[in-house]
């Protein structure tokens, strides 16, 4: 897991400077895949199975009103949109996976409500690491983020999408919700673990579409823009420990 988290995170750290203007998200897909086997490894994304059908590329690209599972394709990034990158690899085996949301352009091009979203989802990450400790419950992660998010800002949060155990399966129980559930009302976090937290943040509704003609991409029923950070997570018996960190990406406490 810790290779699989570090080859992830420096394939982000590989491919965050080509998520500029004028680059196609077809582009970026095509670093990820091409970096990910002249190492040696495979991308996740690449034919996973969905309800429909396999997911056609190697990474989530998801612009603008796009929640998570948009697929890379002849889009061009434009100065103002707010674009989640979604990595995951497996290496050995093994699955390490994490997104980050980047805000395309100059400060001045870029719209409040896009950088009120991003700095929410990234805070909301962060302050789910900071809450959990060994055997906690599940649903720590959830009454963390929906005290933060109503307190602070009243965004959408995605209940339909989950952060997820992860180790040789890329989805494995238990389910992490962002919002707290009967279910992970029940679950607890135990040393050894693996899981990831991903928060979707909506500026609208928490309400979301998926696109019946490709099958995959996730949109906001308002068309409003949503942010997503994720990292996988190691419970240890001292508590959690981030595995995908990156070196050059957004650090605790990042300011958009
Ligand atoms: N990386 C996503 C997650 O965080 C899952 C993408 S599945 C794909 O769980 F098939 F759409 F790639
Ligand atoms: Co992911
Ligand atoms: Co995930």
């Amino acid at each position: 897991m810790r290779n699989a988290c570090q080859f992830n995170a420096q394939l982000m750290d590989f491919v965050r400077p080509q998520v500029v203007a004028g680059t196609k998200t077809s582009a970026i897909d095509k670093i990820v895949f091409e970096y990910t086997r002249d190492h040696g490894h495979t991308p996740a994304c690449l034919g996973y199975p969905g309800e429909s059908r396999p997911f056609p590329k190697s990474c989530c690209i998801s612009v603008n009103d796009v929640i998570c599972h948009g697929i890379p394709g002849r889009y061009e990034l434009l100065p103002g949109d707010i674009v989640n990158v979604d990595l995951t690899t497996i290496v050995n085996q093994w699955h390490g996976d994490q997104s980050e949301t980047f805000l395309i352009g100059d400060a001045g091009q870029i719209h409040q409500e896009a950088r009120d979203v991003t700095q929410c989802a990234f805070d909301s990450l962060y302050l789910a690491i900071d809450a959990i400790s060994p055997e906690c419950t599940v649903s720590v992660i959830g009454e963390t983020i929906v005290d933060y998010v109503s307190a602070n800002y009243g965004f959408g949060i995605v209940d339909k999408y989950v952060g997820h155990g992860i180790g040789v399966k890329f989805h494995q129980r238990p389910n992490i919700p962002h919002v707290p559930t009967r279910q992970s009302r029940q679950e607890r976090l135990y040393p050894g673990m693996c899981f990831t937290i991903e928060p979707m943040i909506n500026a609208g509704t928490s309400r979301s579409v998926s696109d019946p003609k490709d099958g995959w991409t996730v949109r906001t029923f308002d068309r409003k823009v949503s942010a997503q950070f994720e990292h996988t997570i190691l419970m240890t018996e001292e508590g959690p420990e981030i595995m995908t960190l990156t070196q050059n990406g957004p650090q605790r406490g990042h300011q958009f």
